[in-house]
């Protein structure tokens, strides 16, 4: 059985390593990577490949950088030649980039049935391009994969079939667990930075809603400096922040309160992450990753898809709408002591549950084919 899998950005790197691992198993599958190249920094790609061992996708499209319907719409038509020339058995795609809606949607019109890794999430603020990914995502996909009980509502409510969706887990817990002993080896991070365990905020910003508004980037910005003068706040940043601070010009002013550091691999962020006293951030992942590691986190959004954090006390909201809800908020998230050991993100084998369902369904497939109950259904069979 051929899967197509199709990423592009950063997260979707680590999310597809676990899986890749368990497809490596599988001697009846054979996995094709199509790399979109919506990220192509060495430190926003290259360095994914290299240390979590991910095998070298079979096409890299280099899209690259552009407006929503620039990239996604160059996506759509090099991914569907490249599905035309391959034509796999299925296409996966993981999470909500643009890279996740060029794949879904160009092997739905190819009739190539799609499996959504990290299906169900939402915000229910279609403001953010992420939410509209997601639902279209959802709604071209023949198999929903999806990481908790709150996912499977949100699909159920919007009408998609339970047969289509399975709880499996969260495949990022997977990748914490399976990469973790890996990651104590960079521990020499800490002193690279000049940082002590437990003794900094660590943060993170990219989101657009957050970096493409003056008066939240402000904020943010603001009340990490406000902060960074009680607890040192170290910043690995993100290309498209870099950007955006460089054209205001004022890096040298941030870098002069905030720890700014270039993007850092999958198993040095861990380390960064294990040790730090608090996480602030706007990622998804990275919400998800302190609890993981047993950090309290402050979120500078006004929404979170991952709402169980924020029921567990392990992760706060802080709307960036002034420095002061920035400042009240990570004040809070320094003193807080959460304590809930609940565990809905599954038990860390997502991703053997993928590979099994994928199997399984790639079998009643076959079997269908061959008594010719599907036959005219792929146009490319
Ligand atoms: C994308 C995803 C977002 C995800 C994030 C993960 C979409 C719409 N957004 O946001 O959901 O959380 O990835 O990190 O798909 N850039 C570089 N080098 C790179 C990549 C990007 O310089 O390797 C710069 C470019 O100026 C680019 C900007 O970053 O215009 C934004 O990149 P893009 O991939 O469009 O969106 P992200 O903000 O990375
Ligand atoms: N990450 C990383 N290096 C960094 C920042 C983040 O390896 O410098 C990892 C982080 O640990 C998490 C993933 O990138 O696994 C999250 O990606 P990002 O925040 O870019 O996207 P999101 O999850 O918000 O879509």
């Amino acid at each position: 059985m051929k899967v197509a899998t199709v990423l592009g950005a950063r997260p979707q790197f680590i999310k597809a390593a676990v899986v890749s691992k368990a497809f490596s198993l599988s001697p009846e599958i054979d996995e094709l990577i199509i790399h979109t190249g919506q990220h192509y920094d060495e430190n926003m790609s290259d360095v994914f490949f290299q240390e979590l061992d991910i095998a070298k996708p079979a096409y890299n499209l280099g899209i690259g950088s552009g407006l929503h319907g620039f990239q996604s719409g160059r996506m759509l038509e090099a991914i569907e030649s490249m599905l035309l020339e391959e034509a796999p058995d299925w296409v996966l795609v993981y999470g909500d980039t643009n890279s996740t809606l060029a794949g879904a949607l160009a092997a739905a019109k190819l009739h190539i049935p799609v499996a959504h890794v990290e299906a169900g999430l939402r915000s229910f603020d279609r403001r953010m391009p992420e939410e509209i990914n997601r639902v279209v995502a959802d709604h071209t996909s023949d198999l929903l994969f999806v990481p908790t009980k709150t996912a499977l509502q949100n699909l159920r409510r919007e009408g998609l079939p339970d047969s289509a969706i399975h709880v499996v887990g969260d495949v990022m817990y997977d990748a914490a667990i399976y990469f973790g002993s890996k990651a104590n080896a960079r521990s020499q991070i800490l002193d690279e930075f000049g940082l002590r365990s437990g003794e900094y905020v660590l943060a993170t910003l990219h989101r657009a809603e957050n970096t493409d508004n003056v008066d939240r980037l402000s904020s943010i910005l603001e009340g990490l400096a406000q902060i960074a003068r009680e607890v040192p706040v170290v910043l690995p940043i993100h290309p498209r922040t870099r950007k955006v601070l460089v054209a205001n010009g004022i890096v040298r002013e941030i870098s002069q309160r905030v720890r700014l550091i270039e993007p850092v691999g999958y198993l040095e962020m861990m380390m960064l992450e294990k040790n730090a006293r608090l996480i602030a951030t706007d990622s998804g992942g990275v919400q998800k990753e302190a609890y993981f590691h047993g950090v309290p986190c402050v979120t500078f959004r006004d929404r979170t898809e991952w709402v169980e954090l924020i029921e567990m006390g392990w992760n706060r909201l802080a709307p960036p709408v002034s420095p002061a809800t920035m400042i009240s908020g990570l004040r809070d998230g320094l003193e807080s002591t959460p304590r809930s050991t609940q565990t809905p993100y599954g038990d860390g084998h997502a991703a053997e549950r993928i590979v099994q369902i994928l199997l399984e369904k790639g079998r009643t497939r076959a079997n269908c084919m061959d008594s010719g109950v599907m036959a005219g259904a792929n146009p490319l069979s």
